[in-house]
C-alpha cells in the first residue's frame, strides 16, 4: 500500500525528472514502515545508501538539464541541493547510531523536503525550453 500518493501537480513537465522523482517517492513508500519494525538494520542500511546515492545522481541530472537550458535559477537549486544531501547525511548517520529507535522518520523527511522543493523551486523549470 502506498502511504503517500504521488499528485498530478508534483508534475513538473520534464518526464525524466518526473520519474526520477516518482522512483524518490517508491523507495520512501516501500520502506517508510519497514525503518521501525525491520529487525535487519544492515538491509536498511544499504537501503539508505542507495537512496542517497540515487537522490544525488538525481541532482546531478537535474542540475545538468539547467545547465544545459542556461537556467537562472542554477545556484539557488544547487545550494538547496547541497544542503538537503548534508542533511540527509546527518539523519542517516543519527540513524545508523540509533538503529530503529530514533524518531526521526528518514524516510518521512526525505518525502517532506522533496515535495516542499518539487513545488516551489522544480516546478520553474517547467517554465524553460
Ligand atoms: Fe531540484
Amino acid at each position: 500500500m502506498d502511504l503517500i500518493r504521488w499528485k498530478k501537480e508534483y508534475s513538473i513537465g520534464v518526464k525524466k525528472l518526473d520519474n526520477q522523482h516518482k522512483k524518490i517517492l517508491k523507495i520512501v513508500n516501500d520502506n517508510m514502515e519497514r525503518q521501525f519494525s525491520t529487525q535487519n538494520e544492515r538491509e536498511m542500511e544499504e537501503i539508505l545508501e542507495d537512496l542517497q546515492n540515487y537522490i544525488k545522481e538525481h541532482f546531478k541530472t537535474e542540475e545538468e538539464y539547467m545547465l544545459k537550458h542556461h537556467y537562472s535559477g542554477y545556484a539557488e537549486q544547487r545550494k538547496e541541493h547541497n544542503q538537503f544531501v548534508d542533511r540527509l547525511f546527518e539523519a542517516q548517520k543519527e540513524y545508523l547510531k540509533y538503529g530503529r529507535v530514533t524518531s526521526i522518520n528518514i524516510f518521512n523527511f526525505v518525502w517532506d523536503w522533496f515535495s516542499h522543493h518539487i513545488l516551489i523551486l522544480d516546478k520553474m523549470l517547467s517554465k524553460i525550453d
